[in-house]
This record gives structure tokens, C-alpha cells and sequence, in this order.
């Protein structure tokens, strides 16, 4: 019997505490305990990036970490980018430029991309290929992906030269 160890996680926004299974993957925990099914899982490996959220910032591999790990931290998921129903500038330039088809690999998308985008607004494409090359999408070929980035990067920052401060 494993005995179960308390965590308290901030995600997007929203304080949680639950007990835990120590062996409970901060991606298992997102979906089966707080029911933010975005996150999604694909090799559960570390390879494919589609359950990549922001841990204080920072993209990370929700499959290879445990949720005792996150233990005090703030997150941010896929659900954390809408504001009121309101999609974010960079789901936004996704649609727009058909950056997904089946959608799988699209929150790790999302969320690497808003990483790269805070640090660097307005990056080069090689710079945008780098940052992506975690992401594994089966479907798009990637140019759809490229565009949307470059998008997403000129919208956020449209957005900030006009002096909104709603998404960050
Ligand atoms: S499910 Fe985590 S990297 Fe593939
Ligand atoms: S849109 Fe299908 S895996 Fe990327």
C-alpha cells in the first residue's frame, strides 16, 4: 500500500491541494484529478511534447515529472490561455493559419510557443524552429505551424504596442 502525500499546486490561477499517490505523474494528476484534460498524452517518454505546461514559467514535460515534484509551484495549462471565453492571440493565430488538424500536439504547441513568445517576441524562424523542436505534430508538416508562430508573434505584439496588458 502506497501511502498518499499531500500536494498544493496553483494552476492557472486557481489554488488545488489533494492528496496524491507519490508515483502519480504531474500529467496524470492534471487530467485525472483536476479534470484539465487539455494537457494531453502522447509517448508518456519525454519525446513528444504533447504534455508540455508551464511550471513557474517554464515549459516543462508534464509525463516525466510527478506531481509531488510540482509541489508548491505554479502552473499554467492550455485551459489558462482563454480569457472569459476569449481565445488567446496565439490559439487565435493557429486557427487562423492552420496550424493543427487532429489537435493532439496542440496544447504542448501552445504552451512552448507562449514560452518562446514572452521571452522572445519577435523571434526569427530558425529561432521559432528550435524552440519547436521538442513538439512532435503528425499532421501538419510544421509550415502551418511556422506561420502561425510568426502570427501569433505579430499579434501579441500589435497587442502590446496598443497597450494591453490582458494577455501575458
Ligand atoms: S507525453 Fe510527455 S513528452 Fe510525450
Ligand atoms: S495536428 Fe495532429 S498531431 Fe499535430
Amino acid at each position: 500500500m502506497t501511502t498518499q502525500q499531500k500536494v498544493q499546486l496553483t494552476v492557472n490561477g486557481v489554488r488545488h491541494e489533494a492528496s496524491v499517490d507519490p508515483r502519480t505523474t504531474l500529467a496524470d494528476f492534471l487530467r485525472g484529478e483536476l479534470a484539465l484534460t487539455g494537457t494531453h498524452v502522447g509517448c508518456e517518454h519525454g519525446v513528444c511534447g504533447a504534455c508540455t505546461v508551464l511550471l513557474e514559467g517554464r515549459s516543462v514535460r508534464a509525463c516525466l515529472m510527478l506531481a509531488v515534484q510540482a509541489d508548491g509551484a505554479s502552473l499554467m495549462t492550455v485551459e489558462g490561455l482563454e480569457d472569459h471565453g476569449k481565445l488567446h492571440p496565439i490559439q487565435e493565430a493557429f486557427v487562423e493559419e492552420h496550424g493543427l488538424q487532429c489537435g493532439f500536439c496542440t496544447p504542448g504547441f501552445l504552451m512552448t510557443v507562449h514560452e518562446l513568445l514572452r521571452n522572445r517576441p519577435d523571434p526569427s524562424d530558425e529561432e521559432i524552429r528550435d524552440a519547436l523542436g521538442g513538439q512532435i505534430c503528425r499532421c501538419t508538416g510544421y509550415q502551418a505551424i511556422l506561420r502561425s508562430v510568426r502570427l501569433a508573434a505579430a499579434k501579441l505584439r500589435a497587442g502590446h504596442v496598443a497597450g494591453s496588458t490582458q494577455h501575458s
